[in-house]
């Protein structure tokens, strides 16, 4: 009642300020999943939406009619985020879980849902520090002159909305340090090169928009303390940045994009940061770089659904902490070393899931057929004598026909010790894993 109450006001004060919301727009807007509502959205429950104290809250237009002065807030930020909040509010043209009418009174800590305040360091006054409207499926044609002009801002979470527009220069808040624009309708646009500008950011993810062209290499050398970069799910195109190897990021994913080319071999630098990595469903080729198996932190590496060719390097068998690893759907070749399979014994690593279906290899480590029964290794649709499911003679005999197995190195150099013992750690093998407890296999879902 409260909300049907509330949703008339604020369709009353649309039309007062002659930008009346058409009740049928509401109507087509509950598509998508919302996953994700990662934060403290429980933050803003129990909003009194009309009762909240002087019943005159809800003339906040921003307007000459607003009866609120700078002195009913707590502080003058306050009162200035609240001006700035009322002329975004004027602009959300759909709002199907009614989180706008909230937006009214001076109590912005409390009871406007998607707004969370602290106190920026050395200064006494609470602020809006946080904005998170994490699955609210807000649309608004623009979020320029809103985040940015929130200055002390440092986490703007917005996954599963309908924002349009470009990505506002957030350069001049100064405690900015995460940025989530996932699944919105930002317009297409190449890379906001003005996002490279945040110096502290810790967490960049644009996944599920519309970018195209090449990703630029400040993704890699800007974000000192960057802990995850999501760029999944857009059209980037071309060569991943040589400089990869610059970045300190912990979760990285690329996946489901048109990057081309070869997997830079500056990976290697990533070796003591890189937890998991996604090139997952791009047109990446060449070698599978020897540089991969130096990733001695990584618990997820999946290159799946590329075009990736040679033989598995020896360098794989390093990989102590690797619990998935996908090289399904490649070009790959020879023999799965056995010193990978190995891996998946909890004397030497901590391998789950080895998925490499649909490549070539022709044949298999002893260690490897175990498993195969285990459920742990899917060789399916190779060119290995003896395994279920293999592709025609005819198939495999074409793909060796045309290509050259000499244009890959074949590297047997193990550059970790051979200490059985230096690995995984099998007193804490814990349970069966879940792609759910992965945060960049997370990332593949809106
Ligand atoms: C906070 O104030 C202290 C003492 O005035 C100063 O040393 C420190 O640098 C200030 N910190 C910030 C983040 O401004
Ligand atoms: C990054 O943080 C430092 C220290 O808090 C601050 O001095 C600097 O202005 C910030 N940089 C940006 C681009 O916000
Ligand atoms: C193993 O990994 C593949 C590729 O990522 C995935 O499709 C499959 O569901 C995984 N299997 C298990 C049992 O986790």
């Amino acid at each position: 009642m409260a909300g049907s109450l509330s949703v008339a006001r604020c369709l009353t004060l649309f039309c007062l300020l002659g930008a009346c919301i058409a009740p049928g727009a509401r109507a087509n807007r509950h598509s998508r999943r919302d996953l994700g509502i990662d934060l403290g959205n429980g933050g803003g429950i129990g909003i009194g939406i009309g009762g909240s104290g002087g019943g005159g809250d809800s003339s906040g237009g921003g307007g000459g009619s607003s009866g609120l002065r700078p002195c009913d807030f707590e502080n003058e930020r306050l009162y200035k985020a609240y001006k700035v909040i009322q002329k975004f509010r004027q602009t959300v043209t759909c709002d199907p879980q009614n989180i706008i009418s909230s937006w009214s009174g001076t109590d912005l800590c409390s009871s406007y849902k998607g707004f969370f305040c602290e106190r920026p360091p050395n200064i006494t006054d609470r602020t809006i520090a946080s904005v998170d409207f994490n699955g609210y499926n807000l649309q608004a044609s623009s979020l320029k002159e809103f985040v940015d002009a929130l200055p002390d801002l440092a986490l703007f979470h917005a996954n599963s909305n309908n924002f349009g527009g470009a990505v506002p220069d957030l350069s001049r808040l100064q405690y900015f340090y995460e940025l989530d624009l996932s699944n919105n309708k930002l317009s297409p646009a190449t890379f906001p090169t003005d996002v490279l500008k945040l110096r502290n950011a810790t967490f960049v993810d644009i996944r599920f928009n519309s970018f195209y062209g090449e990703l630029p290499g400040g993704v890699f050398c800007s974000f000192p303390q960057v802990q995850a970069i999501f760029v999944n799910n857009n059209q980037f195109s071309g060569n991943l940045p040589d400089n990869i190897g610059d970045s300190p990021v912990n979760y990285l994913s690329l996946a489901n994009n048109n990057f081309r080319g070869e997997i830079p071999k500056s990976i290697a630098r990533m070796a003591n940061t890189l937890l998991e990595v996604l090139f997952l469903n791009n047109k990446l080729s060449g070698c599978l770089p020897y540089e991969l198996g130096l990733l001695a932190k990584a618990t997820v590496i999946d290159a799946g659904t590329n075009q990736l060719t040679g033989p598995i390097p020896a360098s794989f068998a390093c990989l102590r902490k690797v619990e998935q690893l996908n090289l399904a759907d490649n070009l790959l070749y020879g023999e799965v070393p056995n010193a990978l399979c190995e891996l998946a014994f909890s004397w030497s690593g901590r391998l789950r899931n080895l998925t490499l279906s649909n490549n070539y290899f022709t044949s298999l480590g002893s260690c490897c057929w175990d498993l195969i029964k285990e459920g742990k290794l899917n060789v399916e649709r190779n060119c290995i004598p003896y395994a279920p499911n293999q592709r025609s003679h005819e198939e495999c005999a074409a793909f060796f026909h045309r290509t050259k197995t000499s244009a890959c190195p074949c590297n047997t150099y193990v550059p970790c010790g051979h200490n059985k013992h230096a690995g995984a750690g099998s007193e804490q093998d814990t349970a069966a894993a879940e792609e759910d407890k992965y945060r960049t296999y997370s990332a593949l879902h809106p």
